[in-house]
Protein backbone atom coordinates (compact mmCIF):
# COMPACT_ATOMS: atom_id res chain seq x y z
CA UNK A 1 0.00 0.00 0.00
CA UNK A 2 1.25 3.87 -0.59
CA UNK A 3 1.72 4.26 3.60
CA UNK A 4 3.91 1.38 3.58
CA UNK A 5 6.10 2.13 0.56
CA UNK A 6 6.94 5.42 1.04
CA UNK A 7 10.90 5.61 1.71
CA UNK A 8 12.63 5.17 4.98
CA UNK A 9 14.01 8.88 4.95
CA UNK A 10 11.13 10.53 4.55
CA UNK A 11 8.95 9.00 7.32
CA UNK A 12 8.32 11.31 10.32
CA UNK A 13 6.94 10.00 13.40
CA UNK A 14 3.96 12.38 14.62
CA UNK A 15 4.21 12.89 18.40
CA UNK A 16 0.62 12.77 20.19
CA UNK A 17 0.60 13.85 23.81
CA UNK A 18 -1.47 11.63 26.02
CA UNK A 19 -4.33 13.72 27.71
CA UNK A 20 -1.46 16.67 27.36
CA UNK A 21 1.70 16.89 28.80
CA UNK A 22 0.34 14.32 31.38
CA UNK A 23 3.36 13.16 32.86
CA UNK A 24 3.94 16.92 34.16
CA UNK A 25 0.63 18.54 34.31
CA UNK A 26 -2.65 16.90 35.46
CA UNK A 27 -4.24 15.00 32.90
CA UNK A 28 -6.84 16.93 30.47
CA UNK A 29 -6.30 20.15 31.43
CA UNK A 30 -5.66 23.19 29.46
CA UNK A 31 -2.52 23.28 31.75
CA UNK A 32 -1.37 20.24 30.67
CA UNK A 33 -2.72 20.93 26.92
CA UNK A 34 -0.42 24.06 26.86
CA UNK A 35 2.62 22.49 28.02
CA UNK A 36 2.38 19.81 25.02
CA UNK A 37 1.77 22.49 22.52
CA UNK A 38 4.79 24.50 24.48
CA UNK A 39 6.63 21.26 23.79
CA UNK A 40 5.88 21.00 20.03
CA UNK A 41 3.66 17.88 20.18
CA UNK A 42 1.89 17.43 16.84
CA UNK A 43 -1.36 16.51 18.27
CA UNK A 44 -2.95 16.61 21.79
CA UNK A 45 -4.90 13.53 22.88
CA UNK A 46 -7.79 13.79 24.87
CA UNK A 47 -10.80 11.86 26.45
CA UNK A 48 -14.39 12.71 26.25
CA UNK A 49 -17.53 12.47 28.05
CA UNK A 50 -21.00 13.61 28.30
CA UNK A 51 -22.54 15.94 30.82
CA UNK A 52 -26.06 15.96 32.01
CA UNK A 53 -27.41 18.51 29.86
CA UNK A 54 -25.76 16.38 26.63
CA UNK A 55 -21.82 19.05 26.54
CA UNK A 56 -19.20 17.04 25.73
CA UNK A 57 -16.14 17.30 28.10
CA UNK A 58 -13.01 16.43 28.70
CA UNK A 59 -11.87 13.88 31.03
CA UNK A 60 -10.81 10.44 30.98
CA UNK A 61 -12.94 8.67 33.84
CA UNK A 62 -17.00 8.41 33.22
CA UNK A 63 -16.31 9.32 37.33
CA UNK A 64 -14.93 12.16 39.19
CA UNK A 65 -13.04 11.17 42.54
CA UNK A 66 -9.25 10.21 40.75
CA UNK A 67 -8.64 13.68 38.80
CA UNK A 68 -11.19 16.68 40.79
CA UNK A 69 -12.48 17.50 44.02
CA UNK A 70 -15.83 16.11 43.09
CA UNK A 71 -17.43 12.89 43.39
CA UNK A 72 -20.05 10.65 41.20
CA UNK A 73 -20.82 10.20 37.69
CA UNK A 74 -19.91 13.01 34.89
CA UNK A 75 -23.27 12.60 33.55
CA UNK A 76 -25.33 13.70 36.65
CA UNK A 77 -23.66 16.97 36.43
CA UNK A 78 -24.24 20.04 34.25
CA UNK A 79 -21.79 21.79 32.64
CA UNK A 80 -21.84 24.77 34.78
CA UNK A 81 -21.99 22.34 37.69
CA UNK A 82 -18.65 20.55 36.84
CA UNK A 83 -16.68 23.46 36.10
CA UNK A 84 -16.92 25.07 39.38
CA UNK A 85 -14.84 21.69 40.51
CA UNK A 86 -10.75 21.85 41.09
CA UNK A 87 -9.10 19.59 38.15
CA UNK A 88 -5.83 20.25 38.88
CA UNK A 89 -5.07 19.91 43.15
CA UNK A 90 -5.04 16.13 42.95
CA UNK A 91 -1.52 16.47 40.33
CA UNK A 92 -0.19 18.99 42.55
CA UNK A 93 -0.69 22.28 44.97
CA UNK A 94 0.14 24.55 42.09
CA UNK A 95 -2.50 23.23 39.56
CA UNK A 96 -5.24 24.37 41.75
CA UNK A 97 -7.47 25.77 39.88
CA UNK A 98 -7.27 24.01 36.78
CA UNK A 99 -10.96 23.15 35.46
CA UNK A 100 -12.67 20.16 33.33
CA UNK A 101 -12.07 21.81 30.05
CA UNK A 102 -15.32 21.42 27.73
CA UNK A 103 -14.43 20.16 24.31
CA UNK A 104 -16.08 23.18 22.67
CA UNK A 105 -13.15 25.35 24.99
CA UNK A 106 -10.95 22.79 23.95
CA UNK A 107 -11.30 23.50 19.86
CA UNK A 108 -11.64 27.20 20.46
CA UNK A 109 -8.26 27.45 22.12
CA UNK A 110 -6.40 24.92 19.51
CA UNK A 111 -8.26 23.78 16.67
CA UNK A 112 -5.87 24.44 13.63
CA UNK A 113 -3.07 25.61 15.81
CA UNK A 114 -2.64 21.94 16.89
CA UNK A 115 -3.64 18.42 16.30
CA UNK A 116 -6.64 17.27 18.50
CA UNK A 117 -7.02 13.17 18.66
CA UNK A 118 -9.94 13.01 20.75
CA UNK A 119 -11.46 9.90 22.05
CA UNK A 120 -14.99 9.02 22.73
CA UNK A 121 -15.13 7.47 25.77
CA UNK A 122 -17.37 4.94 27.35
CA UNK A 123 -20.11 5.98 24.73
CA UNK A 124 -22.26 3.04 25.86
CA UNK A 125 -22.96 5.65 28.89
CA UNK A 126 -24.24 8.56 26.66
CA UNK A 127 -26.50 7.70 24.07
CA UNK A 128 -26.00 10.02 21.30
CA UNK A 129 -22.85 11.17 22.04
CA UNK A 130 -21.27 10.68 18.36
CA UNK A 131 -23.84 12.69 17.09
CA UNK A 132 -23.06 15.74 19.89
CA UNK A 133 -19.11 15.70 19.15
CA UNK A 134 -20.03 15.50 14.90
CA UNK A 135 -22.69 18.72 15.73
CA UNK A 136 -19.88 20.28 17.62
CA UNK A 137 -17.61 19.80 15.00
CA UNK A 138 -19.07 20.54 11.88
CA UNK A 139 -18.60 24.35 13.26
CA UNK A 140 -15.07 24.00 13.00
CA UNK A 141 -13.80 22.59 9.12
CA UNK A 142 -13.82 19.41 7.51
CA UNK A 143 -10.93 16.89 6.85
CA UNK A 144 -7.98 19.15 6.94
CA UNK A 145 -5.55 18.14 4.28
CA UNK A 146 -3.39 14.38 4.07
CA UNK A 147 -0.76 16.21 5.94
CA UNK A 148 -2.57 17.99 8.45
CA UNK A 149 -6.02 16.51 9.84
CA UNK A 150 -6.58 19.15 12.48
CA UNK A 151 -8.84 16.82 14.40
CA UNK A 152 -9.12 12.49 14.31
CA UNK A 153 -11.76 11.10 16.41
CA UNK A 154 -11.39 7.51 18.07
CA UNK A 155 -12.96 5.33 20.41
CA UNK A 156 -12.48 1.93 21.53
CA UNK A 157 -15.94 0.89 20.21
CA UNK A 158 -15.62 0.49 16.63
CA UNK A 159 -19.53 0.22 16.71
CA UNK A 160 -19.12 4.12 17.96
CA UNK A 161 -16.63 4.84 14.88
CA UNK A 162 -18.95 3.66 12.55
CA UNK A 163 -21.70 5.82 13.90
CA UNK A 164 -19.15 8.46 13.84
CA UNK A 165 -18.72 7.46 10.19
CA UNK A 166 -22.27 7.36 8.82
CA UNK A 167 -22.64 11.02 10.38
CA UNK A 168 -19.37 12.10 8.88
CA UNK A 169 -18.04 10.46 6.05
CA UNK A 170 -14.85 11.98 5.35
CA UNK A 171 -13.71 12.95 8.70
CA UNK A 172 -10.53 11.36 10.01
CA UNK A 173 -11.50 8.50 12.41
CA UNK A 174 -10.08 5.69 14.57
CA UNK A 175 -10.38 2.61 16.32
CA UNK A 176 -8.24 1.64 19.49
CA UNK A 177 -7.09 -1.80 20.18
CA UNK A 178 -5.84 -3.38 22.81
CA UNK A 179 -5.83 -7.04 22.26
CA UNK A 180 -4.09 -8.87 19.41
CA UNK A 181 -7.81 -10.19 18.54
CA UNK A 182 -9.02 -6.77 17.23
CA UNK A 183 -5.93 -7.24 14.20
CA UNK A 184 -6.84 -10.49 12.82
CA UNK A 185 -7.68 -10.17 8.92
CA UNK A 186 -10.95 -10.32 9.57
CA UNK A 187 -11.38 -7.47 11.81
CA UNK A 188 -9.19 -5.17 10.19
CA UNK A 189 -11.67 -5.76 6.94
CA UNK A 190 -14.38 -4.46 8.96
CA UNK A 191 -12.01 -1.60 10.47
CA UNK A 192 -10.77 -0.42 6.98
CA UNK A 193 -14.85 0.20 6.16
CA UNK A 194 -15.18 3.16 8.47
CA UNK A 195 -11.58 4.03 9.87
CA UNK A 196 -8.49 5.18 9.00
CA UNK A 197 -6.15 5.09 11.77
CA UNK A 198 -5.73 1.84 14.09
CA UNK A 199 -4.21 3.17 17.22
CA UNK A 200 -3.00 -0.17 19.72
CA UNK A 201 -1.15 -0.72 22.43
CA UNK A 202 2.43 -0.23 21.47
CA UNK A 203 3.07 -4.68 22.35
CA UNK A 204 1.06 -5.29 19.67
CA UNK A 205 2.82 -3.13 16.78
CA UNK A 206 4.94 -5.66 15.48
CA UNK A 207 6.46 -5.32 12.13
CA UNK A 208 4.39 -7.57 9.87
CA UNK A 209 0.98 -6.09 12.08
CA UNK A 210 1.80 -2.89 10.61
CA UNK A 211 2.62 -3.52 7.06
CA UNK A 212 -1.02 -5.61 7.11
CA UNK A 213 -2.84 -2.10 8.38
CA UNK A 214 -0.97 -0.14 5.96
CA UNK A 215 -1.65 -2.41 3.23
CA UNK A 216 -5.08 -1.81 3.90
CA UNK A 217 -4.80 2.30 3.64
CA UNK A 218 -4.89 2.90 7.23
CA UNK A 219 -1.96 4.32 9.75
CA UNK A 220 -0.82 3.07 12.53
CA UNK A 221 -0.30 4.52 15.57
CA UNK A 222 1.18 2.89 18.98
CA UNK A 223 0.44 3.89 22.82
CA UNK A 224 1.35 4.96 25.29
CA UNK A 225 5.48 5.03 24.94
CA UNK A 226 8.38 6.12 26.68
CA UNK A 227 11.59 7.74 25.50
CA UNK A 228 13.31 8.59 22.36
CA UNK A 229 15.17 5.24 22.16
CA UNK A 230 11.53 3.07 22.52
CA UNK A 231 9.97 5.81 20.00
CA UNK A 232 12.81 5.36 17.12
CA UNK A 233 12.42 1.61 17.38
CA UNK A 234 8.78 2.00 16.70
CA UNK A 235 8.76 4.40 13.64
CA UNK A 236 11.76 1.97 12.11
CA UNK A 237 8.46 -0.25 12.17
CA UNK A 238 6.82 1.76 10.56
CA UNK A 239 4.63 2.66 13.23
CA UNK A 240 3.30 6.73 12.08
CA UNK A 241 2.99 8.84 15.52
CA UNK A 242 3.17 7.56 18.91
CA UNK A 243 1.33 8.55 22.07
CA UNK A 244 3.10 9.81 25.14
CA UNK A 245 2.77 11.00 28.65
CA UNK A 246 6.47 12.50 28.18
CA UNK A 247 6.22 14.50 24.50
CA UNK A 248 9.28 16.12 25.55
CA UNK A 249 10.96 12.83 25.75
CA UNK A 250 10.67 12.36 22.20
CA UNK A 251 10.64 15.32 19.86
CA UNK A 252 14.42 14.86 19.00
CA UNK A 253 13.65 12.23 16.47
CA UNK A 254 15.87 10.98 13.83
CA UNK A 255 14.47 11.69 10.71
CA UNK A 256 16.70 9.89 8.38
O1 LIG B 1 -4.81 6.96 22.79
C1 LIG B 1 -4.47 5.87 23.58
C2 LIG B 1 -5.00 5.85 24.98
O2 LIG B 1 -5.51 7.10 25.29
C3 LIG B 1 -6.00 4.80 25.28
O3 LIG B 1 -6.16 4.52 26.63
O4 LIG B 1 -7.15 4.71 28.87
O5 LIG B 1 -5.44 6.34 28.14
O6 LIG B 1 -7.71 6.42 27.20
P1 LIG B 1 -6.63 5.56 27.74
CA1 LIG C 1 -7.53 8.19 25.72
Amino acid sequence: GAAGAEPEAKRRLLVIAHRGASGYAPENTMAAFDLAAAMGADYLELDVQMTRDGQPVVIHDATLERTTNGSGAVKGYTLAQLQRLDAGSWFGSKYKGERVPSLKEVLDRYYGRIGLFVEIKSPELYPGIEASVARLLAQYGGAGTPSFRPVILQSFSAESVEKLRELMPDFPLGVLVVARSDLTDRKLRRFEQFAGYINMKQSLAGEETIRRIHDRGMKVFAWTVRGARRAELLRLKGVDGIVTNFPDEVMCRVTG
